[in-house]
């Protein structure tokens, strides 16, 4: 079975309370969690600030899962060597972003990173369709991006899912398919359905006293 197929659950650190980053990143961990999701934002590309490549480094050390970092950033590219050298082990970006796609994915290809290419819930599929044989993960955004804790848009969403399971199988290729926001017990059904295999989650892992019972629910 191609790890496309395989369900990886990814809490998401903005939901987690900053005050005790370790004690929360290793409770993601010992809670069975696959990777953890650092979700970066610029306050120009989406209308929050959360933290840079710093962060990422004061996370590295207190964990062995993949960092799966997202950039939520108008410029990756300017950036892209910081997070990379933070100790990432995968970078997605965002293809609405003022940058030369292709080439910022193979920038993180060629550091040894699998490389991720991510879609507003405005954007449609086709603006990705180009990328999609550079990329070892397509984001599929639930949310408008910027703060956790919103509802998912199954409408505007979930077709794009199925459209990019649908292009994988018919030209042979094997990114992941992962989701990003107000992905919780139940809609992350919806998602596995639609053919998402990565999902990622704040308020509903971080949320919960018992994150252990959340990621097993989640596991489905
Ligand atoms: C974009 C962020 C959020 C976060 C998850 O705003 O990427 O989606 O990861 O938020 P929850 O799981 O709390 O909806
Ligand atoms: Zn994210």
């Amino acid at each position: 079975m191609s790890d496309c197929n395989i369900r990886i659950i990814a809490p998401s650190l903005l939901a987690a309370d900053w005050s005790k980053l370790g004690e929360e990143v290793r409770r993601a961990e010992q809670a069975g969690a696959d990777w953890l999701h650092l979700d970066v934002m610029d306050g120009h590309f989406v209308e929050n600030v959360s933290f840079g490549p710093q962060f990422v480094a004061a996370v590295r050390p207190h964990t062995g899962l993949p960092l799966d970092t997202h950039l939520m950033m108008t410029r990756p590219d300017k950036y892209l060597d910081r997070f990379i050298k933070a100790g990432s082990d995968r970078i997605t970006v965002h293809v609405e972003a003022d940058h030369d796609v292709s080439e910022t994915l193979r920038r993180i290809r060629a550091a040894g990173l699998g490389c991720g290419l991510s879609l507003n819930p405005a954007t449609p599929f086709d603006a990705v369709v180009p990328y999609l044989d550079q990329i070892d993960l397509l984001l599929v955004m639930t949310v408008v991006p910027g703060f956790g804790g919103q509802a998912f848009m199954e409408a505007e969403t979930m077709p794009k899912v199925a459209a990019a399971r649908d292009h994988r199988e018919k030209h042979g290729l094997s990114y992941h398919i992962e989701v990003d926001g107000g992905i919780d017990q139940d809609t992350v059904a919806i998602a596995a359905a639609h053919g998402a295999n990565v999902m990622v989650a704040g308020t509903a892992l971080y949320g919960k006293a018992d994150m252990a019972a959340a990621v097993t629910a989640m596991r489905g």
